[in-house]
């Protein structure tokens, strides 16, 4: 029994002197496992007599257990020191600043859109979009524009087969909505275009917002009247505006309206007019009883005035720079 006292001691000095898990574990072994120094000496007992047996085994559990609370103590102090390394490798700095979000802002013409938008639902227009591919019927036909005008030339439209193209504006919207509707009709259409141009005043795709009214005695005065108020409110200040006689096989009298700037150029930003009695024929509305105006807003254009943009492709060239600086607007 000595022999088991001695091995104790020693084990117990093993244990301290054990600075890793792993050293621990081969300790465990050494002393606990199958061939392990223990199991040896239980081998030693045959030779002992029952009573000595009796007494060695109790006095050998009692320093098997000790021996596997010592190495089980150290196992969590030899635990804690590991952790205790890597909470200290891995410290955060809680005092360094963060990295900062950023923040994306709204695109110009999106922003000129709302706030058209909001312009004229004050007035009681209601806004639909519409589709941006159309039919011939609808984008040229049923607004009176002759078989043979320039504007339905593959040069200038972007034709997706023989009857179907990219609207290339959104007055066939009027048809649509005239034939669903019945007068009264107070609506906005806002949306995509596409024409066949490039430079600094044309994109291939750009944005208007048409507007219609179909009602027994609406006449030009009352389409001067909102289009005033809409580019007054729009800058936010008086401006000069010119309204020039022009042409559209959908509208008679036709007008453009042109921005005067201050240095005296001028820049064509809608066209509008009496809807023509054909096109209200096109779509059953009896033009003796009803009368209708209309207005196409280049969204572009006014934004580049609104901003002092010089070239209308930069809304589109994706120069996060460009964008940047409407963050505030
Ligand atoms: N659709 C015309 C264009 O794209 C603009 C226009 C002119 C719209 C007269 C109208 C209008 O509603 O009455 O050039």
């Amino acid at each position: 029994m000595l022999t088991l006292k001695k091995i104790f001691k020693s084990l117990t000095i093993e244990i301290k002197k054990s600075s890793e898990i792993n050293e621990l574990n081969a300790i465990r072994i050494k002393y606990l496992g199958k061939k392990g120094v223990f199991s040896n000496c239980i081998k030693n007992f045959k030779s002992f007599s029952f009573e000595e047996k009796k007494k060695y085994i109790i006095m050998f559990n009692d320093i098997k257990k000790k021996v596997i609370s010592e190495i089980n103590e150290k196992r969590i102090e030899l635990d804690n020191v590991l952790l205790y390394k890597r909470i200290k490798k891995e410290k955060i700095d809680v005092s360094l600043p963060g990295r900062r979000l950023e923040h994306g802002s709204i695109h110009p013409i999106n922003c000129s859109l709302n706030n058209i938008k909001i312009f004229f639902s004050k007035l009681g227009f209601e806004s639909i979009h519409g589709l941006e591919i159309e039919d011939e019927y609808h984008n040229f036909d049923a607004l009176n524009i002759p078989k043979n005008h320039p504007s339905r030339n593959h040069n200038d439209t972007f034709w997706l087969d023989s009857d179907h193209l990219l609207r290339t504006q959104t007055s066939s919207m009027q048809i649509r909505i005239m034939k669903k509707e019945k007068p009264p009709i107070r609506f906005i259409f806002p949306g995509k275009v596409y024409r066949n141009d490039y430079d600094s005043t044309h994109t291939p795709m750009f944005h208007q917002v048409e507007g219609l009214i179909v009602e027994k005695n609406i006449n030009f005065s009352n389409l001067k009247w909102i289009i005033y108020n809409f580019l007054y409110d729009f800058f936010d200040k008086n401006i000069s505006i010119r309204f020039r006689p022009s042409y559209f096989p959908f509208t008679t009298p036709s007008a453009e309206v042109d921005i005067i700037t201050n240095d005296k150029k001028s820049l064509e930003i809608l066209g509008c007019g009496m809807v023509h009695p054909i096109v209200l024929k096109n779509v059953n509305i009896d033009p003796h009883i009803y009368s209708a105006c209309a207005f196409g807003i280049g969204v572009e254009r006014i934004t580049m005035l609104r901003y002092g943009v010089s070239d209308l492709r930069s809304f589109f060239e994706n120069d996060i720079k460009f964008i940047k600086q409407f963050k505030y607007i």
